[in-house]
């Protein structure tokens, strides 16, 4: 089947695409997103995609070693595999974090090297550090060495006026020879003057092909692709010349189209949008005992009936009556019953309840 026809996007030729490449060897990943990707809201991507890898919001290697680590690492055992994200340039730190991360139960380590707010560039990490790929291979090898789960980099193409993809090879090749065998390749450049990160995740162009061009060359690395995905055909249509696709804003407005590729690339089995957010009931009233509210654990699933029935309706029930004091599952109820969702009932997708019950 050609990319063509993926891209005509019915779910079934989705599914014999994505087989036909790599079967369960594919990554399906969320990205991680500062404000956006907290405990709560990979719970819910956890449940609308068993298989895929979810990803922390980055978090300071200073933060990790000093801060409120029951806060800033925090982690349902639903969320498995679950990588922590680091921000950070100096060795020694980031192999103390990395091993805190391993010992809380984190999956994977992930470096930042691809924010490029003024903030991350005056702590010289992030973004800039595509220009110091020995600093960035020292790093990755303290971490590496420092802990017993894999340790993986999420970087961009260069920075600025970088345009020869030589530069953008020689960097990953500085940083595979320490030990880093898993990429995460934002495929645009970073523009560190004169463009907020915002416009630093649309401006500069796409070039899929350095991604494609690195898996060609350098077959033994994973090479998983990020930036502007915006569809599961798209995302499909990238497992012709890479490992997988990371999908953030997309997948974060579009919470069902996880869901889709998760079954798609998986074959797992195809569920509902009112059966999955059920399935966060227990996990849900496992919080709000606990004293959280239910706005900051609902803004998550606004997108969940997009383009559906009711959608509209579903967001305005949820957002306008999540902030209520003392809203509670009761309003979720609400809100599934404006969509053309069916009523409740037994189902069988229960991972938090199962998870809780450990
Ligand atoms: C709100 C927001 C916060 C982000 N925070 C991070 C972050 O903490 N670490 C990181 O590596 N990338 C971060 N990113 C970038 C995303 O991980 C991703 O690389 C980028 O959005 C491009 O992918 P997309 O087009 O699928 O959204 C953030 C993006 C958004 C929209």
């Amino acid at each position: 089947m050609s990319a063509t026809e993926v891209l005509q996007n019915s779910d079934k030729s989705l599914a014999e695409h994505a087989k036909s490449r790599y079967d369960a060897s594919v990554r399906l990943s969320v990205a991680p997103m500062m404000d956006w990707t907290d405990g709560y809201c990979r719970v819910f991507h956890r449940l609308l995609a068993p298989n895929a890898r979810l990803y922390t919001e980055m978090v300071h290697a200073n933060a990790v070693i000093h801060g409120d680590r029951a806060k800033l690492l925090a982690m349902d055992p639903v969320e498995h595999p679950v990588a922590l994200q680091l921000g950070g340039s100096e060795p020694a730190l980031l192999a103390q974090a990395a091993r805190i991360g391993a010992d809380h139960g984190f999956d994977e380590i992930n470096l930042n090297v691809g924010c490029p707010s003024d903030r991350v560039q005056a702590g010289r990490f992030g973004a800039c550090l595509m220009r110091e790929p020995a600093l960035v291979a020292e790093g990755v090898a303290a971490m590496i060495a420092a802990c017993d789960v894999p340790v993986t980099v999420k970087c961009r193409l260069g920075v600025d006026d970088d345009h020869e993809y030589a530069r953008f090879l020689a960097f990953i090749d500085t940083v595979a020879a320490a030990g880093c065998r898993d990429f995460i390749v934002h495929a645009r450049n970073a523009w560190l003057k004169g463009l907020s990160p915002k416009e630093n995740r649309e401006v500069p162009p796409l070039r899929y092909d350095w991604a494609y061009a690195l898996k060609r060359e350098r077959p033994a690395l994973t090479v998983v692709v990020n930036g502007g995905i915006a569809d599961a055909g798209e995302a499909t249509a990238h497992l012709d010349h890479v490992d997988g696709a990371m999908l953030g804003r997309a997948a974060y407005h579009d919470p069902w189209l996880l869901h889709r590729l998760d079954a798609a690339w998986y074959g797992g089995p195809v569920s509902t949008r009112a059966d999955v957010l059920r399935a966060m009931r227990p996990y849900v009233e496992r919080q709000l005992a606990r004293g959280a509210q239910l706005k900051h654990i609902s803004r998550h699933w606004l997108g969940l009936f997009q383009g559906e029935r009711g959608g509209r309706a579903f967001r305005q029930v949820l957002s306008e009556g999540a902030h209520r004091p003392g809203a509670d599952w009761s309003l979720v109820e609400q809100a599934i019953a404006v969509t053309a969702a069916r009523p409740p009932e037994a189902h069988g997708f229960d991972a938090v309840g199962a998870s809780a019950q450990k």
